[in-house]
């Protein structure tokens, strides 16, 4: 098994770009079974979840069936959902797994599927996938009158869930309006190819998200999908050249997309003043950005929110820097209820983290951290193992890297380039 042997200390410089988006990335893929043709796909991240869906996508398209060994293992695999059901009327799929940090139940999707006429069981089967046996649900799903439009309020605004129903509401029988939706920009990102070519989806980016049915029909491949930059990735890597830069300069960087964590890295006194504007066709966005590392930090609370909120994706990195500002920096995680499952290794590194329950850290810094193994929980955390031991003292090993590969492209590769002492063993 593949892992990682970092050394840390070494000071970072130079240049590194910010790759396509993930989530961005895996509605549209999941999305090119509502199309007559392939459409084009550019800029895609060469990363593990991209390739799963890919091969999700064709045997589906082969087969008419969802792959269950693989879908286990993605949370976006739920995505293809929506268009089996537009392309061949019923679909049987294993419960959506991917990263461990939370219940991530799909009544959403469920409930907004029979709001669209669809029938709905499930059964319960052991997982033989797994070295410790537990079951999962299998659903089954059937829309024998075909999909119709539908208006739904989202309980919770899930970012899947508000995608995994414009694909399906694209194929109704009559228009959906759906509400309380999710505003993250991956949805926007969705909206958008499929409206280049040939949907009608207004206010996708809004709460309110109107949809134009269009009855099985197909979409005409006439424009591609360009991933945009990943702003989770681009986030990290600001926290990393926070604590580490001599001078490192983040190309592609989303910054319009990254406020909340700039006024964070800003109050904990990292010099952000130092980049440039470019405007491209979705917004402003800084075209990069350059950071050097700050010389004292100070302690920052945050609260992890819906976009524009601090996203709970870049949750983990920041307990990093949390470990080196002085004084208590609070941070509260309150979209998914096992997302602080890393706080126990940062502390075995030398942090000061206490947990007051499971959703709120307080990290007492500064301190110094030292090397050693660890396990990557999830794609997140993992990548924030990397920048745990990039900033040690001395020597760690981390496993079960296949997660951070999952979210980050060749990230070994990319970060020797800008010094890091890195490998792939
Ligand atoms: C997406 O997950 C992302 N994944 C996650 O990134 C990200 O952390 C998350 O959004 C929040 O921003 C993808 O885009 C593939 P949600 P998603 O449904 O859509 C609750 C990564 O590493 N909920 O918006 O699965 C849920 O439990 C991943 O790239 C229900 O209660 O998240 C959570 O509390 C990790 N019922 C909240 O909603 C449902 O049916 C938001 O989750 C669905 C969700």
């Amino acid at each position: 098994m593949a892992k990682f042997l970092v050394i840390g200390g070494r000071e970072l410089e130079g240049e590194i770009e910010v790759r396509g988006s993930k989530n961005a990335s895996l509605p549209a893929l999941a999305a090119s079974l509502l199309f007559n043709e392939e459409p084009l796909f550019q800029n895609l991240p060469q990363i593990e979840d991209v390739f799963r869906m890919r091969e999700l996508v064709e045997v589906l398209k082969k087969s008419g069936k969802i792959n269950h060994e693989i879908a286990k293992r993605i949370r976006a695999s739920i995505l293809l959902t929506g268009p089996a059901l537009a392309r061949f009327g019923e679909v049987k799929f294993p419960h959506p797994g991917g990263c461990v940090i939370g219940a991530r139940p799909i009544d959403v999707f469920l409930d907004g599927w029979r709001a669209m006429g669809v029938a709905t069981d499930s059964i319960s089967v052991a997982n033989s996938g797994s070295s410790t046996v537990h079951s999962i649900p299998i659903y089954k799903l059937r829309a024998s009158h075909g999909l119709h439009g539908c208006e739904y309020t989202f309980r919770v605004p899930s970012v899947t869930g508000t995608e995994g129903l414009i694909l399906t509401a694209l194929m109704a029988n009559g228009d959906t309006v759906l509400k309380n939706a999710a505003l993250e920009p991956e949805v926007k990102t969705l909206a958008e190819f499929l409206n280049k070519n040939g949907a009608k989806i207004r206010g996708a980016g809004t709460p309110t998200i109107a949809i134009e049915g269009r009855n099985g029909k197909l979409l005409e491949s006439r424009a591609a999908f360009f991933a945009p930059p990943d702003r989770i990735e681009a986030g990290s890597l600001a926290v990393l050249g926070a604590l580490l830069a001599k001078d490192l300069c983040i190309k592609n960087f989303p910054a319009g997309e990254l406020i909340s964590l700039l006024l964070t890295l800003k109050n904990a006194g990292v010099e952000l003043d130092n980049y440039e504007i470019a405007t491209n066709q979705r917004e402003t966005i800084l075209s990069h950005i350059i950071l050097k590392r700050a010389k004292k930090f100070r302690a920052v609370d945050i609260k992890t929110k819906e976009y524009p909120g601090y996203p709970t994706d870049l949750q983990a990195p920041f307990a990093v820097l949390a470990t080196q500002a002085d004084g208590a920096s609070r941070i509260h995680e309150t979209i998914f209820e096992g997302r602080l499952n890393y706080i126990e290794d940062l502390n075995m590194m030398g942090a000061n983290i206490t947990l007051s329950d499971s959703r709120m850290a307080i990290i007492n810094g500064p301190s110094i951290l030292r090397g050693r193994k660890l396990e990557s929980p999830d794609i997140r955390a993992g990548l924030a193992f990397i920048v745990a031991a990039l900033t040690a003292e001395g020597q760690s090993e981390i496993g079960n890297i296949y997660q951070i590969d999952r979210g980050y492209e060749r990230i070994d590769e990319r970060l020797q380039k800008i010094g890091a002492d890195i490998k792939r063993i």
